[in-house]
């Protein structure tokens, strides 16, 4: 099988097409013969910072499952699956024609759900679902009405994880306002679904927010605290939430530790690969759920554009996974 190796010595990063020969799967395990790869920005932060390494890239994807090890129903075999977390502390992503990874972490994919769509899923969907169950009072598993009467900003609404966050939450039955940076990308938040798009570069953005959202928002998902911290506080209603999703290193948060008293506000970081057990079963199993009730979508229609790379250029899409003039999602489409 063709699958790509990642092999960085001494601070320089090679990468080849190599043939490989099928992995059998042990017990507890499938294999998977995938069909489409998912990129994320965290892929190309990876390429930079593991040393004496070697690797199959990439933590997201889908595809069928054509053998089980001992200990898994063998009805699995011929299962159409949405794969997460395959490269996290394991050499074996899935930039490769087949991937033997824990049976959980190949989650059935619904009938009704592309490749594109399962591939899509994992890092983003997991991470918006995980940012959406931290406000006070849960509920600890989204699912329609988990979240009505609720207000939810989500910052970034045109990025991978705020598009999910936009579908998960108007699923949920929050009311959502997001943030963008242009009209292109407000063309976007809204086609996931937002009910109020705002400009966060334009003056007045928090009024425009309050004007939405008058008694404030209960939760925000938030792309960047470091620049955004000063508008997440200006709209928190008493008691909300901001979840931090996302940094560059040595950046700081410095807050005002009466406020923060005062109103009950929660500073939560969210690192999809640290969160407990529970969290994450039920963030696949509501993920599972939302793409069952094809409320969990992508494509441009979706606002989330895919852009489709071969096998050979892994390193391109993982580029464009970190270019903020690439708007969309990166896929690699397998032989
Ligand atoms: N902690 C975790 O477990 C976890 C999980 C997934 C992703 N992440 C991280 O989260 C980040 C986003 O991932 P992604 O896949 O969603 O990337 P993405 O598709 O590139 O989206 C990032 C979005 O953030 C927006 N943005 C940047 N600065 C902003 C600001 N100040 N206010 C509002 N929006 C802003 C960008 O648009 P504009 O620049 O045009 O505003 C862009 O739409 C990455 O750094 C990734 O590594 C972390």
């Amino acid at each position: 099988m063709q699958a790509i190796v990642f092999t960085r010595r001494g601070g320089v990063t090679t990468v080849r097409r190599a043939e490989r020969s099928v992995p059998v799967p042990g017990p507890g395990e499938v294999r998977v013969r995938l069909r489409v790869s998912g990129v994320n920005p965290l892929d190309a932060k990876w390429r930079g910072r593991a040393d004496d390494l070697e690797y199959v890239p990439h933590h997201d994807g889908a595809g069928v499952v054509d053998a089980v090890g001992p200990g898994v129903d063998a009805a699995r075999t011929g299962e159409r699956v949405w794969v997460w977390g395959a490269g996290w502390q394991r050499s074996e992503g899935t930039a490769q024609e087949f991937v033997v990874l824990p049976a959980e972490l190949a989650v059935p994919l619904p009938d009704n759900a592309s490749f594109e769509l399962g591939a899509s899923l994992g890092i983003p969907a997991l991470t918006a679902h995980r940012c959406l169950t931290l406000g006070e009072g849960g509920p600890q598993r989204l699912g329609p009405g988990a979240l009505a009467g609720r207000t939810v900003l989500v910052a970034g609404g045109a990025g991978a994880v705020g598009n999910a966050a936009i579908q998960l939450a108007r699923w949920a039955g929050a009311a959502v306002v997001t943030t963008v940076s242009s009209p292109e990308k407000a063309v976007l938040a809204k086609a996931a679904g937002a009910d109020h798009v705002v400009d966060y570069r334009a003056e007045g953005a928090a009024e425009e927010i309050r004007r939405f959202a008058p008694a404030g928002v209960d939760l925000v998902a938030e792309v960047n605290v470091a620049q955004n911290s000063a508008l997440d506080r200006a709209v928190l209603a008493p008691g909300g939430t901001v979840a931090c999703y996302a940094t560059v290193d040595g950046e700081k948060l410095v807050l005002d530790i009466r406020e923060m008293m005062m109103s009950n506000f929660r500073w939560q970081g969210v690192f999809l690969y640290a969160i407990s057990a529970p969290a994450a079963e039920n963030g696949v199993a509501a993920v599972s759920a939302a793409v069952a009730d094809g409320a969990l979508r992508c494509g441009a229609e979706a606002g989330l554009p895919l852009h489709r790379y071969p096998l050979d250029e892994v390193v391109a899409a993982q580029d464009a996974a970190l270019d903020p003039a690439v708007i969309g999602k990166p896929l690699i489409t397998l032989p």
